[in-house]
């Protein structure tokens, strides 16, 4: 068990801290940070320990690879293989680096299979958020990073869920106010002829197809099939309660009739059914909020959490995945 420093962007040893914590990285430490998607929880890439210890302490499965976090273009050059042609590469991350895309090459040996899980690719991204490109350029190294949050769960997205997860567990806690987006990084897979979107976020279809001049297609996993990214197998961010996602045009009544709705009264004898209503005024405040919505549920006990869908364009079709991959196994209405 560690004693857990957890300090915020606006603390007055903040600097002294941060170089303290670049050094714990250094040192094959684990450090949980903020980036402008979601927490991560990170180590030195090169280093097998730290990389294992992420995977342990999140309870993540080995064969679910991580993201590598870098500070420019070119140290990500050195994490892809040289016969790969890198011009679509440099092309979209001149672009859209710093941001909350995650591109998918295949990996150089600087790339451990203990980090990519035995696949030959990587998936790399230089988040914007500052304090994350500061803690790479102090530490010296790229950084290992998946979400910072206990496999299955919610990622995390304020202060408050990464020291439930990992307070005792790492040595330093890095915190900011307000993460911009809400929601994970797009992966966008780069290793085959056809670039092809694994994972929606904020950096859209839309954005990467204006760039591109041709369009771009989502993966859809068919259950036969052998999944494309190892994440996509995995059920993920979902909380204890029963999540139900509603269509956009649903209009809230009030709890009682929403429970009617669900057609919950028959699946439950006891009478004390306790159902979350969630609605966002649009899609940017849905992303901002719903991981921590869920996790308030949850605590608060709650059996059950309906939300409704925001519109499906731009970012609100990476939330209305999130939301979807939630209610897996419910009811989607
Ligand atoms: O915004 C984000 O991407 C956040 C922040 C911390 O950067 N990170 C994040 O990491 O969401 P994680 O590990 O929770 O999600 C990474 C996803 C997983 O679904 C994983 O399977 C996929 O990326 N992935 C990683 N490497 C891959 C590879 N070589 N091929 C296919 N998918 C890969
Ligand atoms: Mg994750």
């Amino acid at each position: 068990m560690y004693k857990t420093v957890i300090f915020n962007e606006n603390s007055v040893d903040f600097d002294e801290l941060l170089v303290k914590s670049a050094k714990a990285i250094r040192q094959g430490e684990l450090v949980v940070f903020p980036t402008e998607t979601v927490y991560g929880i990170g180590a030195d890439f090169t280093n097998e320990k730290a990389v294992k210890n992420i995977f342990k302490v999140k309870n993540r499965p080995s064969d679910n690879p991580l993201i590598i976090h870098v500070s420019s273009i070119e140290m990500a050059l050195k994490l892809i293989d040289e016969s790969v042609d890198k011009e679509l590469f440099i092309k979209l991350a001149s672009k859209f680096w710093p941001g909350a895309i995650s591109f998918i090459l295949k990996k150089s040996d600087l790339v451990g299979e203990f980090l990519t899980g035995g696949l030959d690719t990587v998936a790399l991204r230089m988040p914007s958020g500052k304090i994350a490109r500061q803690l790479i350029e102090k530490s010296g190294t790229a950084i290992a990073a998946p979400s910072a949050n206990i496999s299955g769960k919610p990622s995390s997205t304020r202060s408050s869920h990464v020291s439930d997860d990992f307070n005792g567990l790492v040595p330093y806690i890095i915190t900011t106010d307000q993460l911009p987006i809400g929601v994970e990084s797009t992966v966008l897979d780069l290793s085959t002829g056809q670039p092809l979107i694994l994972r929606p976020g904020a950096v859209t279809k839309d954005d990467l197809e204006r760039e591109l001049g041709y369009s771009v297609e989502v993966f859809c996993q068919k259950e036969s099939e052998k999944p494309k990214s190892p994440g996509l197998k995995y059920k993920h961010y979902s909380p204890n309660a029963a999540v139900f996602a509603l269509s956009y045009d649903f209009v809230y009544k009030g709890d009682t009739e929403l429970i009617k709705y669900l057609n919950l009264q028959e699946e439950n004898e006891k009478e004390d059914i306790k159902i979350k209503y969630l609605e966002y005024p649009n899609e940017s405040e849905m992303a901002k909020h719903l991981f921590a919505d869920f996790r308030t549920a949850d605590k608060e006990n709650y059996h059950y959490i309906a939300v409704k869908s925001c519109k499906k364009e731009g970012l609100g079709i990476a939330v209305i995945n999130r939301l979807l991959k939630a209610s897996e196994n419910k009811k989607n209405l």
